[in-house]
């Protein structure tokens, strides 16, 4: 059985745009932002607070916060050690999101850390982050396949995983950050986190859709009960540090499943379709949706 509804996290603003080459202008962030609220998505994940030499896309993290003013301060944001919950904290955001690898490359070339050195720089971050009351999401990339290790055992997804939400995260997302994994890994993964002990409403889902198996993977994980899923608008996105990364599942494709299969979601698809229209103008290329593409179609 279905759930009867679920959450949709936006990503669009941040992993969406972090690959961009371009640099697109804060203004256009902020309307970006501004747009995916006003069509009902609950949360939209605005930017990163990361070395602006390791993301120069989102160098502007301060400037679009400052911009949304009293708007921004409910969206999460990426931090992934204490410089970057400073910078959080001093604009008084309360949600931020740390992101750890379950491969050693991955961590190596994601944070300049292996496995067990990001703890030592994600620790102290959510330590300090909920002695100041805020709300952590944990990440976990290269859930399922890895571009310089193959295939990751399900058991060293789980144990990093496990780790990382018991810092004090409130969520986990389980990341497929190369878009490799097939539905049946999807339900296996799943059920291993809960017979680890973990609650369905403590996992998200983050497909990326390289390979087109992103909705498939969606619904393989509601059938396990998930209900929160991360997705881009316009299916936007990739990242930088792993090659063969393309953008997130649509969050166009995720809405129009969701109400086919009578999900409640609270997005409003034609404002949402407006919006990744828009955005693949300034971009000045077209959105990789396949719904996007048919509903802009004149
Ligand atoms: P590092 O070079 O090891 O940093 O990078 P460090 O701790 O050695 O510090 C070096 C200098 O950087 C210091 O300055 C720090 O102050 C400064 P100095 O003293 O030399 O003048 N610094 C910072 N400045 C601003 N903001 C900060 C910050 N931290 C240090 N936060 C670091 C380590 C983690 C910082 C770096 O590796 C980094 O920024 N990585 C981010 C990579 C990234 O953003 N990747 C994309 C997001 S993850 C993703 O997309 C996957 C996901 O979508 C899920 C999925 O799909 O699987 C989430
Ligand atoms: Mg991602």
């Amino acid at each position: 059985e279905l759930p009867t509804k679920v959450t949709i996290y936006e990503v669009g603003p941040r992993d969406g745009l972090q690959n961009e080459k371009s640099m697109v202008p804060v203004d256009v962030k902020e309307q970006f932002v501004r747009r995916l609220l006003a069509t009902g998505l609950p949360v939209v994940e605005a930017t990163s607070f990361v070395h602006p030499k390791w993301v120069p896309q989102l160098a502007d993290a301060e400037e679009l916060m400052t911009r949304l003013g009293e708007d921004g301060k409910g969206l999460p944001v990426l931090v992934p050690n204490e410089r970057g919950l400073d910078r959080a904290l001093e604009l008084g955001l309360r949600h931020v999101a740390i992101f750890g690898s379950a491969t050693e490359t991955f961590a190596q070339r994601n944070l300049n850390r292996s496995v067990d050195e990001q703890f030592a720089m994600f620790e102290p971050t959510v330590k300090r982050a909920r002695d100041a009351g805020l709300d952590v999401r944990a990440y976990v990339s290269m859930c399922f396949g890895d571009p310089w290790e193959g295939r990751v055992p399900v058991e060293q997804v789980v144990s990093v995983g496990q780790r990382l939400f018991d810092l004090g995260a409130s969520q986990l997302s389980l990341g497929d950050t190369i878009g490799v994994g097939t539905a049946g890994q999807v339900t296996a993964l799943i059920e291993a986190f809960l017979a680890a002990g973990m609650a369905k409403d403590d996992l998200a889902m983050h497909f990326h859709d390289t390979y087109g198996q992103a909705l498939a993977n969606t619904y393989s994980a509601l059938q396990s009960g998930i209900t929160t899923f991360d997705a881009s608008a316009g299916g936007l996105g990739g990242c930088p540090y792993a090659k063969s990364a393309t953008g997130n599942l649509a969050t166009e494709d995720l809405v129009w499943m969701l109400t086919g299969l009578g999900i409640e979601h609270g997005v409003d698809l034609d404002a949402l379709v407006a919006t990744s229209a828009w955005m693949a103008g300034e971009l000045g290329r077209p959105s990789p949706s396949a719904v996007v593409r048919a509903l802009s179609q004149s």
